[in-house]
């Protein structure tokens, strides 16, 4: 189970004053998101109802994935964008990882062209030297004694790595008091084998998390592979949400495809469904059919307001073998060109407010995380500048 582990898990039916008990679950599915509709039901702050999540706006005060753990090796920095803020990475010579804006003060320059030396990064123009905390040590070009100017200073970031990723802290408020990172057992438990990639979406990452929490796509995005339009209703489901939070589960039958295919053969297995999103940027999704079990662990990196760059992070409890790697990497690439396709006819973000878009009772995890996200943003000052 991987629930808010703060132990405040609540269901959000109770939350706006329903209570399960005895009801008929489509009754109280229908009466919830009427409910959770009424904004003014749920939300503290009103002021806020009209701000919408746009390209630029970057959630402060929590951690981001922003890259693959393996992606960033030792001497090579890497260049991120995380919604247009150019990043470059490095590592210093004991392996951790350091986080600074990306344009050298002097001209501009990218820094992941340069290089990394007793645990600076080098300018490839002009060869100024930066240290950890982005100050400028050295100027070959200079005299001696030459003074460095104050303004050759990068900004660096918090930065940690933790289960298969790197993670750099947005904000301006003491880091003790954000969330923690969203957990991912399986990515040290030795009964579960765990790939990674990447993938590259054309759309804005409220759209991608919403895509990878929905309920009702696949028989439509997916019916060439899993996904039966013959079976297209959702039945209706709980959720459990946390501060920031929440997560559905469905029963379905499936269609089985590409690597399911050869393991469950033709049979419509039953399975069940589990999403869950987790702010800023994590989605999780686990899949059960009996005892085979999946569970994609997915970052999602804000590039600009109209690409995504998802880190993905797959674990099975099955056919561990590096042989299936390659078989069950393509899974996810093929799954995730089909919702692409969907993802890149829509437009712009998700909108916070909820009477922006037409909403059925399928949608209650979106609607739980757009919630969320419009709880955050009530929280910011200023979303729009750099912490
Ligand atoms: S542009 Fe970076 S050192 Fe000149
Ligand atoms: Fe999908």
């Amino acid at each position: 189970m991987h629930r808010n582990n703060s132990g405040s898990g609540r269901n959000i039916f109770d939350k706006v004053g329903h209570s399960q008990e005895g009801k008929n679950p489509v009754t109280v599915a229908r009466k919830s998101l009427k409910a959770m509709l009424d904004l003014t039901a749920d939300h503290d702050a009103p002021h806020f109802h009209h701000r919408q999540l746009t390209g630029l706006d970057l959630i402060r005060n929590f951690w981001y994935a922003i890259a693959l753990g393996n992606s960033l090796k030792q001497k090579h920095p890497l260049a991120v964008s995380l919604m247009g803020h150019e990043l470059v990475l490095y590592r210093d010579q004991s392996g951790r990882a350091i986080a600074l804006d990306a344009r050298c003060r002097h001209r501009g320059t990218h820094l992941a062209g340069g290089w990394v030396e007793n645990d600076c990064l080098h300018c490839p123009y002009h060869g100024w030297r930066y240290g950890s905390d982005g100050a400028c040590q050295h100027i070959p070009a200079n005299a001696e004694k030459a003074a460095i100017p104050r303004q050759a200073h990068l900004k660096s970031y918090p930065v940690r790595e933790a289960q298969g990723l790197i993670w750099l802290f947005w904000g301006d408020a003491m880091i003790e008091d954000s969330p923690g990172l969203p957990p991912f057992a399986e990515y040290t438990d030795p009964q579960w084998r765990t790939i990674n990639g990447s993938f590259h979406w054309d759309g804005h990452y409220s759209r991608v998390i919403a895509n990878t929490i929905d309920m009702a796509h696949a028989p439509f995005v997916h019916a060439t592979a899993f996904g039966r339009k013959e079976a297209p209703q959702v039945p209706s489901y709980q959720l459990e949400a946390g501060e920031w939070t929440g997560t559905g589960m469905i029963r379905f039958d499936t269609k089985p495809a590409y690597s399911l295919k050869w393991i469950l053969g033709d049979r419509f297995p039953e399975g069940s469904f589990r999403a869950t999103f987790y702010l800023p940027n994590i989605t999780r999704v686990d899949l059960k059919f009996g005892g085979i079990q999946f569970a994609l662990y997915l970052a999602h990196v804000p590039i600009n307001s109209s690409e995504t760059i998802t880190l993905w992070q797959h674990s099975r409890n099955f056919l561990k073998t590096p042989l299936a790697d390659f078989w069950m990497a393509q899974d996810v690439k093929k799954t995730f060109l089909q919702d692409n396709e969907a993802v890149r006819l829509q437009s712009g973000a998700a909108p916070v407010s909820l009477s922006e878009e037409a909403h059925a009772p399928s949608d209650a995890l979106e609607i739980a995380y757009r919630k969320c996200l419009h709880r955050a943003m009530g929280m910011q000052k200023s979303p729009r500048t750099k912490p």
